[in-house]
């Protein structure tokens, strides 16, 4: 087994959900060759026998209910003294858009600690705990589970030695600001589609300049909004 490189705390009412959606493909590999590290903890274990443990009804009324401070800041305290977390997020759809750039800066920690919202969300009181406040998206989910999901996955595919290929991930799409290029393989002609032709010259230069347009293309095509952080082939080569 290898030291882990990354540890994820994950603090919510269904860790079953977190633990099965961590077992499979690459981050599953990544789990159990002990390149990633994911630890789930019960928010019901923290309750102190209260006899409204996890949620209580808002103040100023209103529907739904919200999840009381005293079981969040006892279990992100507890977990945090011992996994010492070098982040601590908080899953809402208030937080800041995770993005590809937050995945590729969240690799480079050490031990992530992710507390997962469910009800109407957290009592305010609970947010200065927290480093960060995450969404993935503008929607509202259930619950903050699928979003520490997609945190682990996307993040742990970034850690050094989790893909086969150490370069893969810079390839792909929003690296460099760009989509990925369109990708083929055999057989080489299917229900009367080819592949291009250059992909099979065996010419690299060639075949790397139709990559590049052919990302450029697609992302002009889908997201626009992409281009205007995207790093040109010629500024890479100017500088180099
Ligand atoms: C039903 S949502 C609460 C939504 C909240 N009442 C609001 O309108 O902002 C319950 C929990 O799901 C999680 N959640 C929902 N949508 C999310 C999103 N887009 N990104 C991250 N977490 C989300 C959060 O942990 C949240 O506390």
């Amino acid at each position: 087994m290898t030291a882990p490189r990354l540890h994820f705390d994950v603090i919510t009412l269904f860790p079953e959900l977190v633990e099965a959606g961590t077992e499979f493909g690459v981050i599953g590999r990544a789990r159990q060759g002990g390149l990633l590290e994911v630890h789930t903890h019960q928010l019901r274990d923290y309750t102190g026998g209260s006899p409204h443990p996890i949620d209580d009804a808002p103040y100023g009324g209103g529907p739904g209910m919200v999840m009381r401070p005293e079981p969040v800041y006892a279990s992100v305290e507890d977990v945090a003294q011992s996994c010492t977390p070098s982040r601590r997020l908080l899953m809402t759809p208030q937080g800041k858009r995770f993005n590809q750039e937050a995945a590729a800066r969240l690799a480079g920690e050490s031990s992530i600690l992710i507390f997962c919202g469910r009800y109407e969300g957290v009592d305010e009181r609970v947010r200065s705990l927290f480093d960060e406040e995450l969404s993935i998206g503008d929607y509202v989910l259930s619950g903050g589970e699928l979003g520490a999901l997609v945190v682990i996955d996307s993040v742990g595919r970034l850690v050094p030695g989790v893909l086969g290929s150490e370069d893969s991930p810079s390839q792909e799409s929003f690296s460099g600001g760009l989509l990925e290029y369109p990708h083929y393989t055999r057989p080489a002609e299917f229900r009367g589609m080819t592949v291009p032709s250059v992909l099979t010259s065996g010419n690299h230069a060639e075949i790397d300049r139709w990559r590049h347009e052919q990302a450029t293309a697609r992302t002009r095509a889908r997201r626009p909004d992409l281009l205007a952080g995207a790093t040109s082939e010629t500024d890479e080569d100017d500088e180099g």
